[in-house]
């Protein structure tokens, strides 16, 4: 079965958030305070599905003619079978079609081959985010 990926209702949100606070909470044992901000109300969010059920989420910020990507999450499930590949892709080309120019993120170290994978290149040195260290990472859409 072909998995979907698309825009989030604001109904869908809830799921999201739930497919984050398993991964970045329970796993990553990011404090849930800090998991959920103010960007959420203004993000839009992406996710995908399996057969109706979501298994992946992330969401893109939009700052003037750049999109920053972040909240990249794939059920522990789910992952090494390119289901987060295919989100990330789905989210560039969203952000091209905006006529977006840039699209960044803050990369946790372990998942910066997985971006550099998408064209992301990384800049700058390690910084913390969440108790996680993070570099910074841009592509440029053409
Ligand atoms: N380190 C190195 N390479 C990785 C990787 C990692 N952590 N995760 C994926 N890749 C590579 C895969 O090997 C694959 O390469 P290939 O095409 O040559 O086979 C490619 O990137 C695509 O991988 P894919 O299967 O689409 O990734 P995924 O569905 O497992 O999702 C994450 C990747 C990072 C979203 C997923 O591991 C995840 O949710 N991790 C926990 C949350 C997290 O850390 N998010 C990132 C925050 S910055």
């Amino acid at each position: 079965m072909s998995t979907i990926y698309r825009i989030l209702t604001k109904d869908e949100f809830p799921q999201a958030l739930e497919i984050r606070i398993r991964v970045f909470v329970e796993e990553q044992n990011v404090p849930i305070g800090e998991e959920q901000d103010r960007y959420d109300q203004t993000a839009v969010h992406f996710g995908a599905f399996a057969q109706d059920t979501m298994i992946g989420t992330g969401r893109v910020v939009i700052e003037g003619k750049k999109g920053k990507c972040g909240r990249i999450a794939v059920l522990k499930s789910h992952r090494g079978q390119g289901i987060g590949m295919g989100l990330l892709q789905t989210m560039i080309e969203w952000c091209r079609a905006q006529g977006l120019t840039e699209v960044y993120l803050g990369a946790q170290l372990h998942a910066i081959p997985f971006y550099e994978k998408a064209g992301f290149t990384a800049e700058g040195g390690v910084f913390d985010d969440a108790g996680i260290p993070h570099r910074l990472m841009r592509k440029q859409l053409k």
